[in-house]
């Protein structure tokens, strides 16, 4: 395990959004006017793409967000308007009731089984070269084709269940029909998603690879994530600092901005494959 653990005590400090659970981002809205003309960064953009030996993708929930699935803000409207999502995922929270935290997991997997690719997802794993690191726990890219050697998954996996103990166990769970709370059988302890939550460290060998290929990319194409959530959104200024150029797509200004070599205001469904896909009749579709 590395030292470095998932959470809020290393977002950026003056990120009043997450704080605010009224200031919800409303599905499908645009909210900043580009600074560039948006066909001109769209070129920029593009060439930067068609000139880069060592293509990274680096992803978010806004990458899944046209596949139907909430970002993690929109996770608290709905049914679980009264809950916080920091209870919902985090070790002090499953702790306390394990029950509901299965459940509303057990809910989010029936919605990313629910949910197909888009053509975000599509673009991304149609191009075999890119290697791709996300925080999403979602199956979606891999379900587009992308090549699970090429996937790093930041913050884990929502398709398994492993060991609250971590005493080695883990399973595959049926996303459609997710089970509730169950022993891990090896030791007795709870069971439950394989996935990162707030406070514990990221998996050392998915941090370690991705911090390499933030250090030896040429391009680092940033998509859908609002870059607070430390120390994943560290990774783009590992890259910007190594040399690599920065793209940024995202539907509004996010914490990626500032680094961003190019900025794309638009929905990455759009948008991610206008960038990788080559124009008809110029090789690669
Ligand atoms: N799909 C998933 O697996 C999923 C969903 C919710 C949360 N999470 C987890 O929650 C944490 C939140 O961090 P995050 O940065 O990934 O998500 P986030 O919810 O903090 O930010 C999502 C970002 O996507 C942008 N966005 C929304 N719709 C978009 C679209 N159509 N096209 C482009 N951009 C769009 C938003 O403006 C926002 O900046 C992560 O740890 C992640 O693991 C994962
Ligand atoms: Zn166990």
């Amino acid at each position: 395990m590395t030292r470095i653990a998932i959470g809020s005590g290393m977002m950026r400090g003056n990120d009043s959004r997450r704080d605010s659970p009224n200031d919800l981002w409303t599905p499908g809205a645009v909210t900043m006017p580009p600074e560039k003309n948006h066909q001109e960064s769209l070129e920029e953009a593009r060439s930067l793409l068609a000139g880069s030996a060592g293509t990274v993708s680096f992803s978010g929930a806004g990458l899944s967000a046209e596949s139907g699935i909430a970002t993690f803000r929109d996770a608290q409207t709905g049914l679980w308007a009264r809950f916080d999502p920091m209870t919902l995922a985090s070790a002090e929270g499953f702790a306390r009731d394990p029950g509901l935290v299965t459940e509303w997991y057990r809910d989010r997997r029936r919605a990313i089984a629910r949910a197909a690719p888009n053509p975000a997802h599509r673009a991304l794993a149609a191009r075999e070269e890119i290697e791709h690191i996300t925080q999403n726990i979602d199956d979606l890219l891999l379900r587009a084709g992308a090549d699970p050697a090429r996937i790093v998954s930041l913050h884990g996996t929502m398709t398994r269940d492993r060991c609250h103990r971590h005493c080695g166990y883990e399973e595959e769970v049926d996303m459609r029909d997710p089970p509730g709370v169950r022993p891990c059988p090896q030791c007795g302890e709870e069971l439950r998603p394989s996935v990162v939550w707030f406070g514990e460290m990221l998996p050392a060998e998915a941090w370690e690879k991705a911090d390499w290929l933030c250090r030896s990319c040429e391009v680092l194409l940033v998509i859908g994530t609002s870059a607070v959530v430390y120390p994943a959104a560290a990774l783009i200024s590992v890259a910007h600092d190594a040399g690599a150029k920065i793209i940024v797509v995202n539907t509004q200004s996010s914490d990626a901005s500032a680094l961003a070599d190019v900025e794309i205001i638009g929905r990455a469904g759009e948008i991610v494959p206008k960038l990788l896909q080559s124009p008809p009749g110029r090789g690669r579709a």
